[in-house]
């Protein structure tokens, strides 16, 4: 059988290990797909860049569209990243009659309903699972493995940079400025890395997650994004001393009034599996009503990594390729037209334990002022600390931990907290999530 011709949209991080990895196992790849594949027709930016493998045998152009109305090509792979053109060439290869895989999350967070419902109406696969943990086969555990079970809550370390950036200042006690700028260097932060510490490249993973795990359109704009860049060591170190790790974490929960879609720092328990997840690693933990809770770990970024996962879409889109559309497993999971319209909570309606810190007066019936508050509005303290006042400071560090308790309600505590006298600045939260079974 003659090979499936691949087009291929971006020579970058990706697009290079994507070359590399067909290239170095093309007939071991070619013994599963059952057809070699050969990327015949390249897109990049610059084509005079020297570059780490070969482009033998592939046209190169610098218009990515020539790539999508190229007659030849059957399968665009779509690496170029970003919104508007990105969208523009996937559309433009489906309404060619292309198959299109692609690693882009931000992409299909934001315009994947249009995109699949396209691809639906001209009968064409849209392979997605390098946008979401780099080469952990996640979108295909939770779309197939899983599909026997009533999906309850996931939560997963979805940004390596992140990641990489809490590990190494816990670890070392290296600056925030410095551990990004090695992230960079390595190919592993976003083009514009505020989407990493800001958790919005989190927040555009699991708003896809979310959608294959319960079964509901992809809805990005209502995800909470919280980032990493206001946490301090001295957090990091109270954390560990109660017993958890600070980690940015990606948290959504199906509950009775609607889905719960949030992205922040998270404390969990030390002796939590995923809470000793370092480095530019990622991990997803998926609490099934059938299976329970179960963990996918490995690398959520990089060349090769990433590339397992293009290649892996591309083998499952080349096997397919003769399959009746309406046979096909469908693009999230649930059949189009059975989504369903439970709604994304805001996160004034989530539920979480909270860790709070504090500077407070050093002097008499303080304690009691912060207790009463809590008392009225019906949070139960689980854990407490005073530190010792730094030498010459006047205030005293406390550090609480609360049980579950509903946003809102802590939203009016802490206002009701900051505003007594005895309390300096503003008090610091930081969500707890404990994910037992
Ligand atoms: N910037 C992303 C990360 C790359 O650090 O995880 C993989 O999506």
């Amino acid at each position: 059988m003659n090979p499936v011709k691949v087009g291929l949209l971006g020579l970058g991080t990706v697009g290079g290990g994507t070359v590399t990895v067909l290239q170095r196992n093309g007939e071991e790849i070619a013994r599963r797909a059952g057809r070699a594949i050969q990327i015949t027709h390249a897109a990049a930016r610059s084509l005079d860049k020297p570059r780490p493998f070969s482009t033998e045998g592939m046209t190169l152009s610098s218009d990515p569209f020539a790539v999508v109305n190229d007659p030849e090509v059957a399968v665009v792979v779509e690496l170029i990243g970003g919104y508007e053109l990105a969208r523009d060439l996937v559309m433009q290869a489906i309404d060619n009659g292309k198959h299109v895989v692609t690693a882009n999350k931000a992409m299909i967070a934001k315009y994947g309903n249009e995109i699949f419902a396209r691809a639906q109406e001209k009968g064409v696969m849209v392979a997605f699972e390098a946008a979401v943990a780099g080469g952990i086969p996640i979108i295909k555990a939770l779309r197939e493995g899983l599909a026997a079970n009533r999906i309850q809550w996931l939560a997963g370390i979805i940004n390596g940079t992140g990641n990489f950036i809490l590990t190494e200042m816990r670890d070392k006690g290296r600056d925030f400025a410095d551990v990004l700028a090695e992230a960079q260097a390595l190919g592993y932060a976003e083009a514009d890395p505020t989407f990493d510490v800001e958790g919005i490249d989190a927040a555009h993973k699991l708003t896809i997650l979310a959608s294959i795990a319960f079964g509901v359109p992809l809805q990005f704009d209502k995800a909470f994004t919280e980032g990493i860049t206001r946490i301090t060591r001295e957090d990091v170190c109270y954390a560990e001393e109660l017993g958890y790790r600070i980690k940015h974490l990606g948290v959504s929960r199906r509950t009775e009034a609607g889905i719960e879609l949030r992205v922040h720092p998270t404390l969990i328990p030390h002796r939590r599996l995923i809470a000793n997840v370092d480095g530019v690693m990622n991990a997803v933990l998926v609490k099934g009503d059938a299976v329970g809770p179960t963990l996918y770990y490995g690398a959520g970024a990089g060349a090769e990594p990433t590339a397992s996962a293009v290649v892996g879409d591309l083998v499952d889109v080349v096997r397919a390729l003769t399959s009746d559309p309406e046979n096909r497993v469908p693009h999230l999971a649930f059949q189009p037209d059975r989504l369903s319209d439970l709604p994304i909570l805001p996160v004034e309606a989530t539920e979480t334990a909270y860790y709070l810190r504090m500077e407070a007066d050093d002097r008499p019936g303080v304690l009691a002022d912060i207790t009463r508050i809590f008392g009225e509005s019906g949070i139960s303290i689980e854990a407490f600390i005073q530190k010792e006042p730094a030498e010459g400071a006047v205030h005293v560090p406390l550090i609480l931990l609360t049980q579950r308790v509903n946003e809102g309600k802590m939203n009016e505590a802490i206002g009701r907290i900051e505003a007594l006298s005895c309390i300096n600045g503003a008090v610091t939260r930081i969500r707890v999530e404990h994910l037992d079974a």
